[in-house]
């Protein structure tokens, strides 16, 4: 029977191989985006491809300057032919909860780029209902912490700071130096509702709720590849 990493790497090699010559492609962050980059740097040696890539988050950033895949800033561009990144909650419109990596904001603001954004994942991270199983990551100007926790939480979600990560104490902080934390909802019935309510909220920059933006969903299982 496959395993978990052969189940990620067979969807990241399957979203690789939509990639052609010429393109400008978003990087995703993650586990199973990092299994697509090392398809990507492959074909681009073996088959002498014109591509260029936008990293979603300086753990990708460093696996395409280990790998050689050449970069453009995020803020060069505007539209991108294919975004191709992982999820940590999918539901069956293709609406997802990410950032268990915090990199959702620079991850939607790619996603928000790209005329195809393909989610690889593993069929495990297929749910009913959005905030099932994950709580929904925030990103906060730091100054704007209390204001946030206090309107997220008047939304009915707990908020959590997210601590330790390794190597460092006190808070996780994003790529773009801001406060990472959590809100865990009840299951949210109405995710596009919730998510635009977290819009309106002044000093929260950036949250992992990511509706109607992912055009394709490949899903790995036991059975093999699903795509819906
Ligand atoms: C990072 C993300 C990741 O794409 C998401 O957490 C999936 O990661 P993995 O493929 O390792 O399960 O949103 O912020």
């Amino acid at each position: 029977m496959a395993t978990l990493d052969e189940l990620k790497k067979a969807a990241g090699i399957k979203a690789a191989n939509e990639i052609q010559d010429g393109m400008t492609v978003g990087l995703g962050t993650g586990s199973t985006a990092a299994y697509m980059v090392e398809h990507l740097a492959k074909r681009i040696k073996e088959e002498n491809l014109n591509v260029v890539g936008v990293s979603t988050s300086w753990s990708t950033t460093l696996q395409c300057r280990k790998l050689g895949i050449p970069l453009k800033e995020m803020g060069e561009v505007s539209e991108l032919d294919i975004v191709i990144d992982g999820a940590d909650e999918i539901d069956k419109n293709k609406n997802l909860i990410k950032g268990r990596g915090a990199a959702h904001l620079l991850e939607k603001i790619v996603a928000s780029m790209g005329k195809r954004y393909i989610i690889i994942a593993d069929s495990g991270k297929k749910v009913n209902t959005l905030g099932e199983k994950f709580a929904v990551p925030l990103e906060i100007l730091p100054n704007a912490i209390g204001v946030v926790t206090a309107k997220v939480e008047a939304l009915g979600g707990k908020v959590s700071v997210r601590m330790g990560a390794p190597g460092k104490d006190g808070p996780v902080i994003s790529d773009s130096g801001n406060i990472i934390a959590d809100a865990k909802f009840a299951p949210i019935e109405n995710p596009a509702e919730l998510s635009k309510q977290l819009d309106g909220i002044v000093g929260l920059v950036g949250h992992g709720l990511f509706i109607n933006m992912a055009t394709q969903v490949i899903l790995a299982t036991k059975n093999g590849l699903e795509e819906f």
